[in-house]
């Protein structure tokens, strides 16, 4: 026998045993690589007798085509083996039951926040924060607030050292302190934020929310406060008309100073904003109080305006008809589920801004 058919039938039968990919990879370079017993075969062909070439060369064409084809058919066999071995272990159970997952919703006081803001840029206020930790100037004697002044008892506010010098903000109004100081007139700003007084009831958490709204520009007077106001009672509540009252009273930082009443009915036992003959306070307000105004260096000459203050919760329970105060703190998921909001939803009051 001839050394190339030992060949073809040694590598025929290796390559009957059983291989991996690398296995019959290694028989194919040991073939066919650049030095391997095949290309070795051809490189013989110089020295055969020229009667015994072309039969020579014919032969080793063969037995090259059929280890090659060989081989190639290996390589498939096991891929196509290796693909099946995955799918049977690899295999989907369609009869396993769901993974649960949460989704997160927002709170209702976070989506009035959103709410709220969006319908002040309209009319052109920026939003400004403030911390929740400030110091009693911030909170009190800046806004016009003397030491006797009942709302600086321990009965209201929240200290944090026995000193009094720094306290859990008891109104966001020390936004307007803060945002007077780091820049200059004019300023148009609302600054929501959480607010804390040292009451606990049905109606009263510790810990609540508001909005401050500041506007001091040349010949800024109660009118446009009036008008600020019920542009935006209208477009939160998404109604067309808006019983409105405005009651004097007293705030340090204001001169005159008005509280806020809107015009409601029970329907069924449910509240309806706008119409009706009776009241619901939701907010105080009032000409910055000139004190003020000198204690943040703004020169009362030349400039003027108005301040108001209103509680977040209190309209988000309006807007959505959420009875009991304290279930917004009481993160019971549950509670979140039924009154959160669906993170993609638009609240309609970002659509109603054309009115
Ligand atoms: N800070 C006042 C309060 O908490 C509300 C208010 C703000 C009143 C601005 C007038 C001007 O009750």
């Amino acid at each position: 026998m001839s050394d190339i058919i030992k060949i073809k039938e040694e590598y025929i039968n290796k390559l009957k045993d059983n291989l991996d990919l690398n296995n019959v990879n290694q028989l194919k370079s040991e073939l066919f690589g650049k030095s391997g017993i095949i290309s070795n075969e051809f490189k013989k062909m110089g020295s055969v007798s020229a009667e015994d070439r072309k039969k020579f060369a014919s032969d080793l064409n063969s037995i090259k085509n059929e280890l090659q084809i060989l081989i190639e058919k290996r390589i498939q066999d096991i891929e196509i083996n290796e693909i099946n071995l995955k799918l049977q272990n690899e295999q989907v159970d369609v009869t396993l039951p769901e993974r649960s997952f949460n989704r997160g919703k927002i709170h209702p006081v976070s989506q009035v926040i959103d709410e709220i803001s969006s319908i002040f840029s309209e009319i052109g206020f920026s939003v400004q924060e403030g911390p929740d930790v400030e110091n009693e100037y911030n909170n009190f004697t800046a806004l016009n607030t003397p030491d006797n002044h009942p709302a600086r008892d321990m009965h209201d506010t929240f200290y944090l050292d026995n000193k009094k010098e720094f306290l859990l903000r008891t109104h966001t109004s020390p936004v307007q302190v803060r945002t007077m100081l780091s820049s200059k007139p004019p300023f148009k700003i609302i600054a929501p934020g959480r607010t804390y007084r040292s009451d606990s009831d049905q109606t009263h958490a510790p810990m609540f929310h508001q909005v401050e709204g500041l506007h001091i520009d040349k010949n800024i007077n109660m009118g446009h406060l009036k008008g600020c106001l019920n542009y935006f009672i209208k477009e939160f509540f998404e109604v067309d008309k808006i019983r409105m009252r405005f009651r004097p009273s007293h705030f340090p930082f204001t001169e005159p100073s008005a509280e806020v009443d809107i015009g409601y009915e029970l329907k069924d036992g449910k509240i309806i904003i706008g119409e009706g003959d009776k009241w619901l306070e939701i907010l105080g307000c009032g000409m910055v109080h000139p004190n003020v105004l000198k204690n943040v260096k703004v020169d009362t000459s030349k400039f003027q305006g108005y301040a108001f203050g209103m509680g977040i919760d209190r309209l988000a329970m309006l807007k959505y008809g959420i009875n009991d105060l304290r279930a917004f703190f009481e993160t019971d998921y549950r509670w979140l589920n039924h009154f959160g909001f669906d993170p993609l939803d638009v609240p309609s009051s970002y659509r109603g801004l054309s009115r």
